[in-house]
């Protein structure tokens, strides 16, 4: 077992979707929710997204809380052919902490250059693996990871049983079957293979609700 604590955290609507089919996502839940989402980051060691975020939205990925924290987490991309673009906002703010991209193979330089971190995490499938990125993350002495999506990384984590705890924020909108899932194919053949969480607590943060679920 691993000594980096997981977290997958999720904002989506009712029906589960963290996007519209376009993949707007900004914003399905309130202020207060998004509010929350930064101080869950600063208390977290590393932040994690997928390459397909870090392309859509380009986020900051830093904790914005009032006050600052102390210290940023560290920003981490799972990104297999090293494609987070050098002007990315994330790349572009390496000044106000670590900036990891998290590839399979290759050294890229240009991301190198940028001051970017690439950790080599290569899967059998020629992947970023989970577990090899979770194990880079203990040897680098971070105990907390918390996974902000999309729902492609959110499902290989899950696919390898690496996630200890959800933290699902809910907002009281219907996205509809041709949004985003916010957890893509899990293939799964039985039902007892289904990922099964012990409820821990809910809380209601603005218009929206944060359920914490916890790996049975
Ligand atoms: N509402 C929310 O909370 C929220 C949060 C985040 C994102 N979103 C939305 O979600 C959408 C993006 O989601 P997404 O599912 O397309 O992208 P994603 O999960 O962020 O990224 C997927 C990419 O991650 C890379 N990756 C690296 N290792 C992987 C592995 N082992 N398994 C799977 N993928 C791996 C893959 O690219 P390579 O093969 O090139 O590595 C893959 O294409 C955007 O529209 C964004 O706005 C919403």
């Amino acid at each position: 077992m691993s000594a980096v604590r997981v977290t997958l955290k999720l904002a989506t609507s009712l029906d589960g979707r963290i996007a519209l089919s376009d993949g707007t996502s900004q914003w399905i839940t309130g202020p207060q929710a998004r509010a929350r989402s930064h101080e869950m980051r600063a208390a977290h060691d590393g932040v994690l997204v997928g390459v397909g975020t870090a392309l859509a939205d380009d986020p900051l990925l830093t904790a914005r809380t009032v006050p600052p924290p102390a210290r940023q987490p560290v920003r981490i991309v799972a990104d297999s052919e090293g494609r987070t673009p050098p002007h990315s906002r994330m790349v572009r703010s390496v000044h106000l902490g670590r900036v990891i991209v998290a590839v399979a193979r290759g050294s890229h330089e240009e991301l190198h250059a940028a001051g970017v971190e690439v950790w080599n995490c290569g899967g059998r499938d020629g992947r970023v693996a989970p577990s090899e990125l979770v194990r880079r993350a203990e040897v680098e002495g971070l105990a907390s990871l918390m996974i902000e999506g999309g729902g492609q990384l959110a499902a290989a984590f899950l696919r390898e049983g690496l996630v200890d705890q959800l933290a699902w924020f809910r907002a009281p909108i219907l996205i509809g079957g041709d949004g985003l899932p916010a957890v893509a194919a899990l293939g799964l053949r039985r039902m007892e293979d289904a990922p099964r969480w012990r409820h821990a607590a809910t809380e209601r943060i603005g218009d929206d609700t944060l359920d914490t679920y916890l790996k049975n």
